[in-house]
């Protein structure tokens, strides 16, 4: 891939400087490696060339991460952090070669603070080891993306990750108060601080979530906890089809008088798929489709008082079948089956696109109702799931399996888009860009807009070595 932007190899002497700054150790350019650190969860198969790293990195700390970034922008070599590759929008992916930073020797958890009720991280922390501490400590981090139990703290702030709990605790972004970065020249600098208000100049904090390593190096996290909610029940209802599924979902805050932590969305071929791929019977799987509503309280009694509303409203709303998950098995039976789908797609599919379109939560039916009706006009399958209370959708068309299938697949999402600029919506509501989408955002973005994220872009890495080929395209 060319550039407006020109970048130097990793050669030999760049590998002896990397290696005689951060030591032997921490430096590899062994050819396997380079592979397999040269992609996320976006299979290689779909893009059309093949892109890999020339060195890895694996900095201990954040004077390493510094020293990396001057030798690179010393060089104008181009680096792409890496988190733990579980990215869903080839945001690791190494587009112009280059240094792959990964974080997995930075995974300290430096401090957990039960007066300021924040917790202190390095970007490597696997997710939901913050969360099972703060537990021990009746506290709650809120962030919970599907991926929680392998991605890293430092992926989820870069993507702005979102996942179950969004529609009562925000995305990560929300969870976060401040961040040590390094900028593309090397130099370490603090945003924000434990404080739950600063409008001390712009919100840099807030500006890195979702930045996708494009801006900035996020070596600390300052991350925000919650008193743990002491009991909460899982609701499974199944309905007849998606649509009375949908429907009823504005209804549950409006009407059941509360925010649930979670509302999820299954449709007919999810959780068929679901549980061919677990082998074990998933409850609702014969359904049209299924909503998982997650109810949280400190006393049982209220908490028993709102499931029995829900319930019922449920069945006012066309539920068939309300299950009730109240123990910790029958909880992780659920919430398995809601998390395996997308790996589930993948291992019955080569050939799909995995969609993360968002829309106002009022135009979801309308949205299913334009898969199907793009879907069914080619004679494609498809899946579709997600945060049905963020209005947030992963839509999965499933490629023919024919020789066109890349321009088939680019003509149903171009169709789909553009009903989903209609309808108000979103090319990304959690996924990110990254590599995969960097074409889309012409139609969802004005030029204007995009020529902002381009000035933003060059304020903070003139020469973009920070993860280029990211987000927007730059005539490449
Ligand atoms: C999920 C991932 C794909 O919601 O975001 O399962
Ligand atoms: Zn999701």
């Amino acid at each position: 891939m060319s550039s407006i932007f020109s970048y130097n190899k990793v050669d030999k002497k760049i590998l002896y400087l990397l290696r005689s700054t951060i030591g032997d150790k921490n430096v590899s350019s062994d050819k396997e490696k380079l592979i397999s650190y040269s992609h996320d969860e976006v299979p290689p198969s779909a893009y059309e060339s093949e892109y890999r790293a020339e060195a890895l990195v694996f900095p201990e700390c954040s004077a390493h991460v510094s020293e990396i970034m001057k030798i690179a922008s010393a060089n104008r070599i181009p680096v792409t952090p890496r988190g733990a590759g579980t990215g869903l929008s080839g945001g690791a992916l190494p587009a112009f070669g280059g240094i792959v930073m990964s974080f997995e020797k930075m995974n300290r958890i430096i401090e957990l603070d039960e007066k300021n009720l924040t917790v202190t991280v390095e970007p490597g922390v696997v997710t939901s080891e913050i969360s099972k501490l703060a537990a021990r400590h009746d506290l709650l981090y809120a962030g919970d993306p599907c991926s929680g139990d392998a991605s890293f703290i430092g992926g989820n702030i870069a993507e702005n990750a979102g996942g179950n709990k969004v529609i009562k605790y925000g995305a990560t972004g929300a969870q976060v108060l401040a961040l040590e970065v390094v900028l593309a020249d090397g130099t370490v600098i603090w945003f924000g601080g434990k404080r739950r208000k600063d409008v001390t100049g712009l919100d840099f904090t807030h500006l890195m979530a979702g930045s996708e390593g494009t801006l900035a190096i996020i070596t600390k996290a300052v991350l925000k906890l919650l008193p743990l909610p002491r009991h909460s029940i899982d609701l499974l209802a199944a309905f007849q089809d998606a649509e009375t599924a949908i429907a009823f979902v504005p209804q549950i805050i409006k009407k059941g008088g509360i925010i649930p932590a979670s509302i999820e969305f299954m449709d007919k071929k999810a959780l068929e798929l679901v549980e061919k791929y677990l082998g074990n019977p998933v409850p609702a799987s014969d359904a049209g489709a299924a909503l998982i509503i997650q109810l949280e309280e400190n006393d049982p009694d209220v908490l028993e008082k709102e499931y029995e509303r829900i319930g019922t409203l449920s069945k006012e709303n066309g539920a068939s079948e309300v299950y009730v998950a109240d123990t910790r098995s029958t909880k992780e039976r659920i919430w398995q089956a809601r998390k395996a789908i997308p790996e589930a797609t993948s291992f019955f599919y080569n050939r799909y696109t995995k969609e993360d379109l968002a829309v106002p939560i009022d135009r979801v039916p309308e949205l299913l109702e334009n898969i199907k009706k793009v879907c069914l006009g080619r004679d494609l399958e498809w899946v579709a799931y997600g945060h049905a209370g963020d209005g947030n959708m992963h839509c999965t068309v499933i490629g023919p399996d024919t020789e066109d299938w890349h321009e088939v697949l680019l003509k149903v999402q171009e169709e789909i888009y553009s009903a989903v600029i209609d309808m108000g919506g979103t090319l990304s509501g959690e996924h990110g860009i990254g590599f995969k989408r960097k074409k889309f955002m012409k139609l969802f973005l004005s030029k204007d807009h995009l020529e902002l994220i381009k000035r933003v872009k060059l304020a903070f890495d003139p020469d973009n070595i920070l993860n280029p080929g990211k987000l927007v395209e730059w005539n490449e």
